[in-house]
């Protein structure tokens, strides 16, 4: 048995990370988490009190963090700022959270000794054109084209050299874009759905040819658990499953998916500098720690996300409002 601190375990990936543990293992998990607008200890309802401790805070605290990293055998880093939108309207908190947070959590993994497993995106590597035969593989170059892609870069380098300078017991892994239950209403998948929910019609940025590779949020958590395992210190995993769809057939598929005509969304404003294509090779996961996804099914695992939302507007309904008023005011 293992004692994890989770941090950002009250967000959308990191929370699926701790139900996913207190299914799989018999581990126990404290959550550091700031409760920014993202997070909700609503996640976590439901979850055994003798195993799952909330704790807020920031992780940029150094005194708080290190009294918490003290206590734990291995630290697992979800905490960031996330959204790319947010991002090119205001990057100071990604600078703060996604830098200094990070290198905060590496100084106290080196002061303690402490394993160290640092979540990342496959958006370090920039982007891929829609005929390139290439994928994102772990020997790619860094290059990231937003103020939230550039920030996560940056902590990915810090990781690598406080293994390489100091020493320290870490992995990274770089995933795709997930999708699944208790995601925030500002992302893609979710606005969508909970748009058809209340009547409004969904949002298509510029012509929707962009395209990303689409991972259940539980996949993602049995990588993690897989890296921790047996993943080697020092070493980056992508994280992948071979969801690649075009943003254009999502949103088609969300509304056959609700009973609404295919075609009954809006095309909006285009983000400035959208990436055009993500795609994850992982091989080196699959062939060297023999990891497997078991969401095979793009269209059954959207299902059960719709279901999710339909049963949980409770959960999503206090952000919606602020969400969409956000949007409006960018023409989006
Ligand atoms: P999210 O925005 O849903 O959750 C982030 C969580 O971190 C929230 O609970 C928030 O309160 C917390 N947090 C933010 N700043 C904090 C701080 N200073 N101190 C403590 N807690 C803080 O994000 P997510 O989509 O769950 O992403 C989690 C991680 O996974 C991030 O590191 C992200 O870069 C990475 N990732 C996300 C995706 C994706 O598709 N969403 C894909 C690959 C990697
Ligand atoms: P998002 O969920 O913000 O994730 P990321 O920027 O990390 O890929 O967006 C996924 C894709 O969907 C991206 O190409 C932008 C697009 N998008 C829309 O077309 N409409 C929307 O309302 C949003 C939020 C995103």
């Amino acid at each position: 048995m293992s004692k994890l601190l989770v941090t950002g375990g009250a967000g959308f990936i990191g929370s699926n990370f701790v139900h996913h543990v207190i299914r799989h293992t018999d581990h126990t998990v404290t959550v550091l988490d700031k409760l920014t607008y993202a997070g909700n200890r609503d996640s976590l309802a439901g979850l055994p009190a003798n195993r799952v401790e909330l704790v807020v805070g920031d992780i940029a605290d150094a005194t708080l963090v290190d009294d918490l990293v003290g206590r734990v055998d291995t630290v697992v880093h979800y905490a960031a700022e996330s959204h790319n939108d947010n991002s090119l309207d205001d990057p100071r908190p990604f600078l703060d959270t996604n830098i200094v947070g990070t290198y905060t959590l590496l100084e106290a993994a080196r002061r303690n000794g402490t394993r160290f497993h640092h979540i990342s995106t496959d958006e370090v590597y920039g982007d891929l054109e829609l005929d390139d035969p290439a994928r994102f593989t772990e020997a790619t170059p860094y290059n990231p084209s937003s103020p939230y892609s550039s920030t996560k870069a940056g902590s990915d380098l810090l990781v690598r050299a406080w293994v390489r300078s100091f020493g320290v017991q870490a992995t990274i892994s770089n995933c795709s874009n997930n999708y699944g239950p208790y995601q925030h209403v500002e992302k893609f998948i979710p606005r969508q759905i909970t748009n058809v929910i209340r009547g409004i019609r969904p949002k298509l940025y510029g012509a929707g040819e962009n395209v990303r590779d689409w991972i259940h949020a539980d996949d993602h958590s049995s990588a993690v658990l897989t890296i921790l395992d047996r993943g080697r210190i020092g070493e980056t995993y992508l994280i992948g499953a071979d969801g690649e769809k075009d943003n254009k057939t999502v949103v088609e598929l969300i509304l056959s998916l609700m009973g609404e005509p295919s075609d009954a969304y809006d095309h909006v404003t285009d983000r400035a500098g959208h990436d055009m294509r993500y795609a994850i090779d992982s091989t080196k996961l699959r062939t060297e720690l023999g990891w497997v996804p078991q969401y095979r099914d793009f269209e059954a695992g959207l299902a059960a996300t719709i279901d999710w939302y339909r049963r949980n507007d409770a959960w999503w309904a206090r952000d919606k409002d602020g969400v969409e008023a956000f949007y409006a005011s960018k023409g989006q």
